[in-house]
């Protein structure tokens, strides 16, 4: 049997690749004063229907559960954000800057970059209006994919403003109530061709709203609220990083201002990060008790990590990163199988004092065994054998050997690793 179309396993390899991007993402955070939160993978449908709104509606796993409640797995976080902070708001001092790590599930085809289950680092801030959160979330993103090691060569920030949509719609004569139906339009114009965009804006019946007008606004557009955001992100010396690019409005219903898209700069991929200002969503979500601007982008392991196959930079930081993370410190080569009661509690007092230790369950050749150490790259090997109760060392890497009691082996041990 096959895992289901867009579902993964994850061995141990794979698990290691993962828990790179994860490792990555969290480190990234918590430098920038970012604190980690997380919420249920199983929500109410209806906190997607009425709170995500656009495609992600028809991308649900959504089922009854045994007790007839309509009920979804996460496709996102920003509900469940927003749904948390608006029931404790009191509890937090502003601006809350949270992030978490989950995984999503999305009703999707599959295809390169695109899975029906995936992770996503989440950061966002609460209580802030003022650009400098703008900023403060770029920069961010910018220095989480810095963290791979991509440099401003590999992907760009393409800023864009829900605002500046708005006011050319209300301009253009468009009702506020067809605001999120124009924006969708506009969110697939750079992917469809301009009749197909022609088309669509017909439907909206706003005369003089036409492909050309819109694409004529993505090419002239000003940068209005967007100035103070660049020019913070300037300051900090990652302007190369990001442009204005008014072609992007975001799919999703609840945003509100500047938002935002990650993209390679080979635009092979689809975008490997998105976000921006959803400041109604709290009081929305709170029948207006609560009354929180906020902001946030996702970012998805999937799309991640086909550029970092792709650039030759990340994927050598990546594989540095996993040489690092081996199996174990020490392996026991058990010689003398009279030993083994006497080899097991030795392993036992290695992994007491904090030593990764691994040995052969059942009796093994030597040659095996030390080709077992090899394999699980671990430093060092430990012979239980004729000398008992004293043991050999051996260094794998350097072949160097030594002697010792087997009481003073993790002294002996420690003090090599801090030598080291
Ligand atoms: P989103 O644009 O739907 O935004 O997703 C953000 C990122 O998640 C995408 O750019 C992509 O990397 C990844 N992603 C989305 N769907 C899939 C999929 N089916 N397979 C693989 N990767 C995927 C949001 O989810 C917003 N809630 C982000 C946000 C947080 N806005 C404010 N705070």
């Amino acid at each position: 049997m096959k895992t289901l179309p867009g579902f993964r396993d994850f061995y141990p390899g794979d698990c290691a690749r993962r828990n790179y991007i994860l490792t990555t993402w969290r480190e990234a955070a918590r430098r920038h004063g970012f604190v980690e939160y997380d919420g249920p993978v199983l929500e109410s449908s209806e906190l997607y229907q009425k709170k995500s709104g656009g495609e992600l509606v028809g991308q649900l796993f959504d089922f009854l559960d045994k007790g007839d409640r309509p009920v979804a797995l996460r496709p996102e976080m920003t509900p469940t954000l927003a749904r948390m902070v608006a029931a404790r708001e009191r509890d937090f001092k502003k601006p809350l800057k949270w992030f978490s790590v989950p995984q999503f599930f999305r009703y999707e085809k599959p295809q390169r970059g695109r899975g029906r289950e995936f992770y996503q680092l989440n950061a966002d801030i609460l209580g802030e209006s003022a650009a400098s959160a703008d900023a403060e979330l770029i920069a961010l993103v910018v220095d989480v994919l810095r963290d791979f090691g991509f440099t401003e060569q590999d992907f760009v920030v393409r800023l864009s403003s829900r605002t500046a949509w708005q006011k050319f719609f209300a301009g253009a004569g468009g009702p506020a109530d067809r605001e999120d139906e124009f924006f969708q339009i506009v969110d697939k114009a750079e992917r469809i061709p301009p009749e197909k965009t022609d088309e669509a804006l017909a439907g909206l019946g706003v005369a003089g709203l036409t492909a050309e007008s819109v694409l004529a606004f993505v090419r002239d557009g000003e940068p209005g609220e967007l100035a103070p955001v660049l020019e913070n992100l300037k300051a900090r010396g990652l302007g190369d990083y990001v442009e204005i690019d008014y072609a992007i409005v975001r799919g999703l219903a609840y945003y509100t201002g500047i938002v935002f898209e990650v993209f390679d700069r080979s635009k092979k991929e689809r975008a490997l990060a998105g976000g921006g200002r959803y400041d109604r969503l709290l009081h929305l979500m709170s029948d207006g008790k609560v009354d929180l601007p906020a902001l946030g982008f996702g970012m998805g392991d999937i799309v991640l990590e086909n550029l970092i196959d792709d650039v030759p930079a990340a994927r050598e930081r990546r594989d540095a990163w996993m040489a690092k993370q081996r199996a174990c410190d020490v392996y026991l080569v058990i010689a003398k199988e009279t030993e083994r009661l006497a080899a097991v509690a030795l392993v036992q007092t290695l992994r007491d004092t904090g030593l990764r230790v691994d040995f052969p369950l059942t009796e093994t050749k030597v040659g095996k065994q030390f080709q077992a150490a090899e394999q699980l790259g671990a430093e060092v090997a430990v012979v239980v054998g004729d000398e008992w109760p004293e043991v050999k060392v051996k260094i794998l890497a350097t072949r160097e050997e030594a002697t010792v009691p087997n009481s003073g082996l993790a002294d002996w041990l420690r003090t090599r690793q801090k030598e080291a």
